[in-house]
């Protein structure tokens, strides 16, 4: 069966190695697989629920597709589009918001890191916002969402307001209830200052993340002056649980190298640090120096990028104009 996939990236700036790693990098191998019918989306609605400078999110929105065409994806083979220009994902959600429970809601922890102490100041768009997510999903048919680590939650909310609006207007799958493609390992790439905090765009040093725009002196810098402990690499995997440091960083290299946890330890096991991490740098500046050297060859052709999101936006509207109309029906609009 054909596999129809679907996935959003934030346009808030900054992309960084875990979103590579977590995601962008899935999105590309599902592109390459002629069997799949990819659709990938900037999610510039979801960017606001936070603040956002109106100048830096339009840059953001090029640097993010110029982001997808340099890691790989061809817009040819794949739908690359801009949701806020597809007016039914608001609608969509506006419905949907009316099927799912404040209870679910309640729930996310997203929302809960986001909005910390002061919940009553975060906006009502964060608390919805997993509600938005789930019309993304729901209006394409989607089948499969590669995601990284953070959002399964999202994507459970997603299958639990599928069903529901499923059985509420008894329709028996109209909307399809959508499976995860979560990587079994490494889906959750961390801060390389702090092993315990994932690697974020929104984090204050730029020094907790490997950017995907970083040249080779900054790569090899931040790989440098990453935290670590003072043992030597460990030789059993039981020991990065207490060692979360060296865990995301022979994480990383694992990934990069496609190995297991367990075939980097039996390479490195016992050596120090500095020279593990020579090699590790040598790895994400040969895998991340040509996608940040094509994202500025790109962010250079604004016409390429704007062709590129204009005939994404005439595919993915098609599609979820039908979608939306039925939903209007089943509605009772
Ligand atoms: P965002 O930048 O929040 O829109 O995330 C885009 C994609 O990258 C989502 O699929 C996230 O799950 C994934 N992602 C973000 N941060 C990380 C991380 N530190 N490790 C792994 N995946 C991540
Ligand atoms: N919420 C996701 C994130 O922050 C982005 C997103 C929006 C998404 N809509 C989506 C991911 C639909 C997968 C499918 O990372």
């Amino acid at each position: 069966m054909k596999k129809k996939i679907f996935s959003g990236v934030q346009p808030t700036g900054n992309l960084h190695l875990g979103n590579y790693l977590g995601a962008i990098k899935n999105f590309v191998d599902l592109n390459n697989d002629i069997q799949n019918e990819c659709i990938f989306c900037v999610v510039d609605l979801h960017a606001i629920t936070v603040s956002q400078n109106p100048k830096d999110l339009k840059s953001n929105i090029h640097e993010t597709v110029a982001t997808f065409v340099a890691s790989g994806i061809d817009p040819k083979k794949s739908i690359i589009f801009n949701q806020s220009q597809v007016s039914a994902h608001s609608e969509a959600a506006w419905i949907l918001s009316c099927v799912a429970r404040m209870g679910w809601l309640n729930r996310m922890t997203q929302f809960k890191e986001k909005a910390g102490k002061d919940k009553e100041k975060a906006s009502i768009g964060l608390y919805s916002y997993p509600v938005l997510m789930a019309a993304d999903i729901l209006l394409y048919d989607s089948t499969h969402v590669p995601v990284g680590d953070d959002q399964k939650q999202h994507l459970e909310l997603c299958r639990d307001i599928a069903q529901k609006f499923n059985n509420d207007y008894k329709i028996e799958n109209f909307f399809i209830v959508p499976e995860p493609l979560i990587k079994k390992e490494f889906s959750r790439i961390m801060s390389l200052k702090d092993g315990l905090k994932k690697m974020s765009k929104s984090e204050v040093s730029d020094l907790s993340r490997i950017n995907l725009t970083d040249d080779k002196d900054q790569i090899i810098n931040k790989i440098k002056k990453a935290k670590t402990d003072t043992l030597p690499l460990p030789s059993k995997i039981e020991e990065l649980d207490k060692r979360p440091e060296a865990k995301n960083l022979i994480g990383i290299y694992s990934s990069l190298m496609n190995n297991t946890l367990q075939k980097t330890i039996d390479e490195f096991a016992g050596k120090n640090f500095s020279e593990f991490k020579e090699k590790l740098s040598e790895i994400v500046v040969n895998e991340i120096n040509p996608i940040s050297l094509k994202i500025k060859e790109l962010l250079d052709d604004k016409v390429f990028l704007e062709k590129i999101l204009k005939d994404g936006y005439e595919k993915a509207n098609e599609i979820a104009s039908k979608k939306i109309k039925k939903i209007h029906e089943i509605v009772g609009f």
